[in-house]
Parts: C-alpha cells; structure tokens; sequence
C-alpha cells in the first residue's frame, strides 16, 4: 500500500498533533516508570525516521531524547538504566537519524554524562519492522517498555504484530494508523491478509468514525487472558482519517493517556476535529442546547452515583476510564454533588485518582453515601 514521504517537507499541523501526543505520553511515562524503582527502562520507536522534518521540527526519536534529557536527575537518583532502541529501514533516512541523534547527543550535558556513566544505551538498526519486532519482542515483553509504531500505512497492525504486543504485561504501545486506507484497500487481497475488516460508513457517507472502529474491531481481536485496554485518538487530514491506538494493561498507563488526549483536544479528548458533528448529546431542558461530551459524561456518572450503582472512588475511577474520561470531570460532580448535599463522604476531597484507588500502599478507598 502506498504511502506518503512525511519527511519530504515539513510536518503538517496533523503530524505535530500526533508526534505531540506521542513526545507528552513520553513524558508522562519516564518518571513514572523511573519512581516505581524499576532498574531498566526501555523505549523502542520502530519507524523513527529522520530525527526532524526539512525545516528543522523535531521528529520522534529527538523528541524521545529530549524527555529522556529531562528526566536525567531521576534517572541519577534512581539509579534507572535507559536503553533505546531506533529503527529505520530507508538507508539515507537511518544515516540522517543516526546523526541526528548522535549530534543532539553530544551538545547534551545531560546525555553525554548519562551516557558515559552506563545509563543510557542508543542502539540503531537498519532494518525491515516485521524481522526486528519479532527480534526484539523477548525484550519488549520482560522490561518496562514504551513501544511506538508509527507506520506510514495499516499494516503493521495485523495480527503477528498487534497480538504479541496485547500479552504484555509493563508494555503501554501507540501505534499510529492510516485508517482511511481501511475503507480504500477493504477489496483488495493484500489488505485482507492483515485485516478482516469492513468499515460502515454513516448515512452521510461519511468516515468520520473510521479510526473508532477500527479500534473496536481490534478490540475484539484481544485475546481473553489478556488485561490491554485500548483507546483511540482520531486525527483529520482533508477527507481522510488517521489515529492513534494507544494499548496498555495499567489503569495508570491508561489514566496517563487520557490526560494526554484530553490536554491535546479538551472539548472531547479523542479527536483533532469535532468527531461527533455535534449530534452527542441530548437537549438540555433547562438550558435549551446540546450537552458537551464532559457534560453528557457527568450526567450519566451522576446518575450511576445516585441510583447507589457507583460507591465508592474506585468505581468512581474505573467508570471514568471506561468512558475514555479524566478522573477531573467526575471529581466535579462528586464536589458538586457534595455540595449540594446529595451525598457524603470524609474530608474535602472524592479522591478519583490513580494513586488513591490503584497504586498498592497507598490505596484509600473513600465511601460515597447517598443523603436521602
Ligand atoms: C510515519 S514515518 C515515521 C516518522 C517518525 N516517527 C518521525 O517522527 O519523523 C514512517 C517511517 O517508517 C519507515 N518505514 C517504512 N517501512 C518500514 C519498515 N518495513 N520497517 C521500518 N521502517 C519502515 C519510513 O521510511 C518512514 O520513515
């Protein structure tokens, strides 16, 4: 399947959407990894490109450098090992990645000592995905792992890549996918050996919910024993629709993702667009207009609190990630609701939080209790 030279000119408004997801999931995810003590850390981006765009943007891999660059005081503190690993398979793309890298490397104080201390290892490969995914997979699955697929096509999201990835257990992916193509290539035999997957436009003929389904579609592809939740970030380009799928079996990676999504897109946190077309929500009576998708989320976390279904911050927490929300918009209703003297609970905070419902040693469960 064809596919675009993204790094034959600079990168659209599209692209740094994506690429900033990518670089703010990074950067919500090294000090994570780094404080809950684990001795290595690996970051792995399988079609890292050029290192930056023809008018000098930062693409992926320096971008990767730059977090590390960031975090190197942690990674002192903690004694955490880095290990990274770029690919790229065009040979004048992987020579310009590499010095690239090496030169940001080397104006970096902070890389250099890294480096140099044993802390930080850059291994660059010249090679096709299919073969080093399936090289590199024993490593992927035994270390706290961060892996990109940023694709130019669809391909890469078969079954022999996306399954291995889904029986990880400290493994958070984003892949990056050309869903549009889905609908184009749906006939031809080539793409009906990776994916059997049909997609329904709507009335209007219109594909705007492409990447969604797609994400569905491979969510039933989830193997039982598996605990991956994945959630989608749709981009727009002209008529067509790429995304992101982003893959982990934390709910902390899963919360970290949400943040991102909902800092890139704060009216719906899932789309660089108005994916829904304003046909969301229902009228509100007393205001006369459309709810927001916050809006319409809250109304129903309300209900499911004052119908006794939700009790409590953790299923406060694990029905807000479910609904692909932020622990924000239900703390607001719960605060409100408080207020309002519908329901109780201890001390001034509901306490929605990863750390508070999840994260072991420090798990507080608060009760909510309905005030008839
Ligand atoms: C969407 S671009 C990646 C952009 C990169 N993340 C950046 O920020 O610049 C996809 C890259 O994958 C490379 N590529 C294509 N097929 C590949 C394969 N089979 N294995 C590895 N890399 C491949 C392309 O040359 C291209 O540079």
């Amino acid at each position: 399947m064809p596919g675009r030279d993204l790094h034959a000119q600079p990168f659209t408004e599209e692209t740094l959407a994506k690429l900033r997801i990518f670089e703010n999931y990074t950067q919500e995810w090294i000090p994570t990894f780094v404080m809950s003590g684990y001795e290595r850390i690996c970051i792995f981006d399988f079609f890292a490109g050029t290192g930056y765009d023809k008018v000098g943007v930062s693409g992926s891999p320096i971008r990767i450098l730059e977090q590390i660059e960031k975090n190197s005081s942690i990674l002192f503190e903690k004694n955490t090992k880095v290990s990274v690993y770029f690919n790229e398979f065009a040979i004048e793309k992987y020579e310009s990645l590499l010095q690239a890298c090496e030169s940001y490397i080397e104006k970096s104080l902070a890389l250099t000592t890294l480096k140099s201390a044993g802390k930080l290892n850059i291994l660059y490969y010249n090679r096709d995905f299919a073969e080093l995914f399936q090289e590199l997979l024993p490593i992927i699955k035994s270390e706290a792992s961060l892996v990109f697929l940023d694709q130019n096509g669809i391909k890469f999201i078969g079954d022999d890549f996306f399954i291995p990835l889904t029986y990880t257990q400290k493994t958070d992916f984003l892949y990056f996918i050309a869903s549009s193509y889905a609908n184009r290539f749906k006939e031809t035999d080539e793409f009906k050996k990776y994916l059997d997957f049909k997609p329904t436009p709507d009335e209007y003929g219109s594909c705007n919910n492409i990447h969604n389904e797609l994400v569905e579609y491979l969510k039933q592809r989830i193997p039982p024993l598996s605990g991956v939740k994945l959630y989608p970030f749709s981009i727009k380009k002209g008529r067509n629709i790429y995304g992101i799928v982003f893959g982990s079996s934390h709910p902390r990676g899963v919360e970290k993702f949400l943040r991102t999504a909902w800092k890139e897109n704060p009216e719906n946190g899932e789309a660089n667009f108005d994916i829904h077309n304003d046909e969301l929500g229902t009228i509100d009576l007393f205001e006369g207009r459309k709810l927001s998708k916050i809006e319409l989320f809250q109304s129903k976390f309300e209900k499911e609190v004052l119908n006794g279904r939700i009790r409590n911050n953790q299923q406060a927490f694990d029905f807000t990630l479910d609904k692909g929300h932020i622990p924000q918009h239900a703390t607001d209703v719960m605060k409100r609701l408080k207020k309002e003297n519908m329901v109780s609970y201890p001390g001034i905070s509901p306490k929605i939080s990863y750390d508070f419902c999840h994260k072991k040693n420090s798990i507080e469960i608060v009760e909510y209790r309905l005030i008839k």
